[in-house]
């Protein structure tokens, strides 16, 4: 981490890290390999173009883990984001500040064989696989420094709260219409199978409602379950128009 980029942080300064590439073993590198070989087939037929698009613009390779400072090599020309290693789970301080800096925290740690399907605690598959992408594209990742500057101007823990639905109906579990079919974005979806399959199978009990910030803002989040209630969007404004219409209402 050189000494420009850490001075911008304060809250996230005791979580950066260094990723040690090198230290990944085969081992390692054969499981993220798995997690990528599984989930492209369905991804390739069901994951926004922005998504595709993304993952091929930032370098990801199937057969390795990906290193971090190549991948903000290829990113940062692009919207100026960066993915950032840090050393786990952030405050929520330290996770705004670094989102309003336009660097995603990043976990370097890898799930073992036992959790191919979920882990609790986010890791390099959820993190990268799942987010990264998406911040090639100039919209969503104005949004999501949007975001991260909002969430770190509030106190209110309510309006706190507030933000995390939008968060977690878009960034997480976000869906698109790309020409009248549903296509996923969020990464909860993205780098899970089960929660992935659940939405493109249309899955029972599941109901998908146009994005509407006013009920997404008031939408309980189930976090243990597969979703209930999914939020479309028709185009990627709509979230960053989402992000200043939450801030005029909660700021
Ligand atoms: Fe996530």
């Amino acid at each position: 981490m050189s000494a420009v980029t850490s001075s911008r942080l304060h809250a996230a300064e005791p979580y950066l890290i260094q990723q040690d590439w090198a230290a990944y073993t085969a081992e390692q590198h054969a499981l993220w390999a798995e997690l990528v070989t599984r989930r492209l087939p369905q991804l390739q037929q069901h994951a926004c173009a922005e998504y595709l698009q993304g993952f091929d613009l930032i370098g990801l390779q199937a057969d390795r883990l990906p290193d971090l400072t190549a991948v903000s090599a290829r990113l940062q020309p692009r919207t100026g984001w960066q993915s950032t290693p840090v050393s786990g789970f952030l405050p929520a301080d330290a996770f705004f500040e670094m989102l309003a800096a336009r660097m995603f925290p990043t976990t370097t740690w890898i799930r073992g064989r036992e959790s191919m399907e979920y882990t609790p605690e986010p890791d390099i598959f959820h993190d990268v696989f799942g987010h990264v992408p998406m911040h090639a594209h100039p919209v969503f990742a104005d949004f999501l420094e949007h975001y991260g500057k909002v969430c770190a101007s509030l106190t209110d823990p309510l309006a706190l709260e507030r933000m995390g639905r939008l968060f977690w109906f878009t960034v997480e579990f976000g869906v698109i219409r790309e020409k009248g079919a549903i296509k996923v974005y969020g990464s909860g979806l993205i780098s899970s199978h089960g929660e992935c399959t659940h939405v493109v199978e249309h899955g029972e009990g599941l109901e998908i409602r146009d994005f509407d910030i006013e009920r997404v803002l008031e939408e309980p989040v189930d976090t243990g379950n597969m979703q209930k209630v999914l939020y479309a969007i028709e185009s990627f404004d709509q979230i960053y128009e989402a992000a200043r219409e939450a801030e005029s209402r909660l700021g």
